[in-house]
């Protein structure tokens, strides 16, 4: 169960945030729980779960090591930082910061190199899916972030779903349509990684999932999880979430 906190919260909101949640979850040990908050409450928020279960990702990274990019972070400084995951190609860096699927496929080579666990997102718009397109362009999004690279090295690979008509809008998924992409984006992972790794990969479910909605969506047996964006950034309610 994963929070992407986008671009809201301090480092002492996050502080806050996580002095009401942890008491929430804690002993829950069904779910591993991962929190993403904007990068500069990465420390705070770390220190703030040390000893609990839940660890900090980050939402972006930068694929080189280092170098003269402004205004960027590499994986070595989330590790140092103390996350330990990793969001990759979310749709609002797609549409807002021209990312490619090129970009997401250099940028999960270098969260894999480091070792950070990478969370993929993957999601049709609208119109790609007004247009009956929606397994084309998941199909064309996995194949080039998965890449040339081996299913030794994607082993800690997550992959998140979440439908961009659905993020932030209210609007849902049923059930039955992300069971569907779920699927699909499973049989890809194991055309480029192998059958048992397909099996096994995590897949995730994101677009306004709520703690009403949460229960449906995780009966699914091809829903492995959730990425949750608004219901994430107060503590009761994604530990509704969490805990559905
Ligand atoms: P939402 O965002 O839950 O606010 O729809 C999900 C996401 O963008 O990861």
């Amino acid at each position: 169960m994963a929070a992407n906190w986008k671009m809201f919260k301090t480092a002492e909101q996050a502080r806050d945030f996580f002095r009401d949640f942890l008491p929430l979850v804690a002993g829950h040990d069904r779910d591993e729980m991962v929190v993403c908050p904007p990068y500069l409450a990465i420390p705070a928020s770390v220190e703030a779960c040390r000893g609990s279960a839940i660890a900090v990702g980050g939402q972006n990274l930068h694929w080189e090591k280092e170098g003269a990019f402004t205004g960027e972070i590499s994986a070595a400084m989330l590790l140092a930082a103390g996350a330990s995951h990793v969001i990759i190609g979310h749709s609002e860096r797609r549409q807002f910061f021209g990312e490619t699927d090129d970009v997401v496929n250099l940028k999960l080579k270098a969260a894999l190199e480091a070792g950070l666990t990478p969370i993929v997102c993957v999601g049709e718009v609208l119109e790609e899916r007004e247009a009956g397109l929606t397994e084309d362009v998941l199909r064309r999004q996995c194949l080039r972030a998965f890449h040339a690279i081996s299913g030794k090295k994607a082993a800690k690979l997550i992959v998140a779903y979440e439908p961009v008509w659905a993020i932030g809008t209210g609007k849902t998924a049923t059930p039955q349509m992300a069971a569907d992409a779920h699927a699909l984006i499973r049989s890809e992972a194991e055309k480029a990684f192998g059958e048992e790794f397909g099996q096994q990969l995590r897949i995730l479910y994101g677009g306004s999932v709520k703690p009403e909605n949460v229960k449906a969506l995780m009966a699914e047996s091809e829903i492995d999880g959730a990425l949750v964006g608004g219901a994430s950034l107060d503590p009761k309610s994604f530990a509704a979430i969490v805990k559905y």
